[in-house]
């Protein structure tokens, strides 16, 4: 039996590094997606991916995902572990969403993957699976914001994530309004170690003050003695409450605001949550004196990267302007 399984990438809007306290974030899943097609069948799963050399193959019963070569199939290896499919699957790996740009191509992989494997269509129990997968696959470890957004999206809307319920709230973006993704050209260096020492970081904080996803403003923090783990709590409590402002901002077409709010998330990403670079920033500062532009921000987990601006329609042709489109599913 021929099987067709698609997932998109995602940008987020607001609310980085949000996730793994069980905050607050405004992704969506975009118009850029993964497709994986083959047959059931066999004891391995193999893949062959049109823009790599080598193909992904495994066993059914791999056990070491992250010490798989090549490089791209580790995700697929993650997949295959945590999923423990009992019949195996031979076919090809495509993709439009570009490689390494901070549009969560790896997740899109694993989601499409474990479609055409037979995961669960659940957008709960399939984020979860390929979270696992993610992590298991490189090491780091991630929340669950991209593969949520891969599992949920809906076409013109914006998705309104809470990392601890796992609830998506449909979010209509304004009509008038381009997302464009932009390069900064500087590779996301330090993104493995720098994102677990910010994970670390913030659960320091929490042991201190309890759960930053209860916290409503920043005076909350101010108990927290050490000035690192006070900046870091800093964001990830102002950064929830951007996400509801920002997700009111959108719904009712106020860009005035909503280009605020990402000047607001970008400064707080840079000073208190320090992910940014001089790169980076510099890129943000460029896009936000330029006219026709609401507002922008990095995007995603930092340390180079992408930034995300929402502009007047037309006003930028650099970079990936992207549209909202639906979540993973399975054509066939
Ligand atoms: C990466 C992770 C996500 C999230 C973002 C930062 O994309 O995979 O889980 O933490 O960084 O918001």
């Amino acid at each position: 039996m021929t099987v067709t399984a698609v997932a998109p990438g995602r940008v987020n809007l607001m609310g980085d590094h949000t996730d793994y306290t069980g905050g607050l974030a405004l992704p969506m899943a975009i118009d850029l997606v993964t497709t994986v097609t083959g047959e059931i069948g066999g004891d391995r799963v193999e893949l062959r991916s049109l823009d790599e050399p080598a193909p992904a193959t495994m066993p059914l019963d791999i056990t070491e995902p992250a010490l798989v070569e090549p490089a791209w199939a580790r995700y697929v290896a993650g997949v295959v572990a945590e999923l423990a499919p009992t019949v195996g699957f031979t076919g090809t790996v495509s993709t439009t969403i570009p490689v390494g740009a901070g549009l969560s191509s790896s997740a899109a992989l694993e989601l499409a993957v474990a479609l055409a494997l037979g995961a669960t269509a659940d957008p709960s129990a399939l984020s979860t699976l390929c979270q696992r997968a993610e992590q298991r696959a490189s090491g780091v470890p991630c929340g669950i914001m991209d593969q949520l957004t891969s599992a949920s999206g809906v076409p013109g809307h914006a998705l309104l994530l809470d990392c601890h319920s796992l609830a998506v709230t449909p979010v209509p973006l304004p009509e008038n309004v381009d997302v464009v993704v932009i390069h900064s050209g500087q590779p996301r260096r330090l993104a493995q170690s720098g994102y677990a020492d910010r994970r670390r970081e913030c659960e320091a904080a929490e042991a201190i003050v309890g759960p930053l996803r209860l916290l409503q403003d920043s005076t909350e923090v101010h108990g927290i003695a050490d000035p690192v783990l006070r900046r870091r709590a800093c964001h990830v409590v102002t950064e929830n409450c951007r996400v509801r402002s920002f997700a009111a901002a959108l719904s009712s077409g106020d860009m005035a605001t909503a280009g605020r709010l990402m000047g607001e998330s970008h400064a707080s990403l840079t000073t208190d949550f320090s992910v940014s670079t001089p790169t980076v920033d510099a890129l943000v500062r460029r896009l936000t004196t330029t006219p026709g532009i609401h507002g922008a921000r990095m995007t995603g987990g930092g340390f180079g990267g992408c930034v995300v601006a929402l502009t007047e329609p037309g006003v930028l042709s650099d970079g990936w302007t992207v549209r909202a489109g639906p979540g993973a599913h399975r054509l066939s």
